[in-house]
């Protein structure tokens, strides 16, 4: 399973011929690894409805005809423009032949650029062997640890920029608590207001939890 960073928060996970698209704000990311019309998934997944997440998922959608998988809320939206959606809530898991996507908690604020208002989540995806979690746009809060109780996590994906998110710091405690295998940083110096040291955060993790941080420039890809 490979894990490859498209800029900000977006993430591209590929196994064998299934790819899956998360968070996919292209368009304006001045980050971004590729362009909205260069990608072509086998499904999308949605933390919430934030610009910088939610970004280009109703072009690439609708060019691909690939599924969107958001909470209730936002399916509906979307479903509105003709798009095919699976709409969880907390809890919900969604299963594809290629795997399967839990939507957790994050602690956050959510509404679409339509104006549609949510709760934000976390996603747990089942792609191959691996299991990886999309903390979403969130702060640290103690229910993390159990979100890889029943299916421990490999890779966390893992906002530490600050401001609209929890900072460097805050998330090395949220790591500690995922106690995934390989974390990975975003949501970090694609804006001025979330510059961070994403080298002491790697060294802050690394020392002080049993999980290793592998931090990757926009374009770059994580091999399971
Ligand atoms: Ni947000
Ligand atoms: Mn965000």
């Amino acid at each position: 399973m490979e894990v490859r960073f498209l800029g900000h928060a977006c993430f591209e996970l590929s196994d064998g011929d299934t790819r899956v698209l998360i968070d996919p704000f292209l368009t304006g990311n001045p980050k971004a690894a590729v362009a909205a019309d260069d990608v072509n998934p086998s499904a999308i997944l949605l933390t919430h409805g934030h610009g910088d997440h939610f970004g280009d998922t109703v072009e690439i959608a609708k060019r691909t005809g690939a599924p969107v998988v958001a909470i209730v809320e936002i399916a509906r939206e979307l479903a509105e423009e003709g798009i095919e959606t699976h709409d969880p809530n907390m809890g919900g898991t969604v299963k594809f032949d290629w795997g399967w996507v839990k939507v957790v908690p994050a602690w956050h604020s959510s509404m679409t650029p339509k104006g549609t208002a949510s709760t934000p989540a976390g996603l747990v995806v089942s792609l191959g062997e691996t299991v990886v979690y999309h903390l979403g746009d969130t702060c640290a809060f103690t229910d993390l640890q159990l979100v890889g109780k029943r299916t421990p996590i490999d890779i966390a994906l893992v906002p530490i920029g600050g401001h609209y998110t929890m900072d460097r710091e805050e998330a090395v405690d949220a790591v500690e608590l995922i106690a995934a295998t390989t974390v990975i940083p975003c949501h970090y110096n694609t804006f001025p207001l979330i510059e961070t040291d994403v080298e002491a955060f790697k060294s802050d993790v690394e020392s002080s939890t049993s999980s290793e941080v592998v931090v990757l420039e926009p374009g770059e890809s994580h091999t399971t």
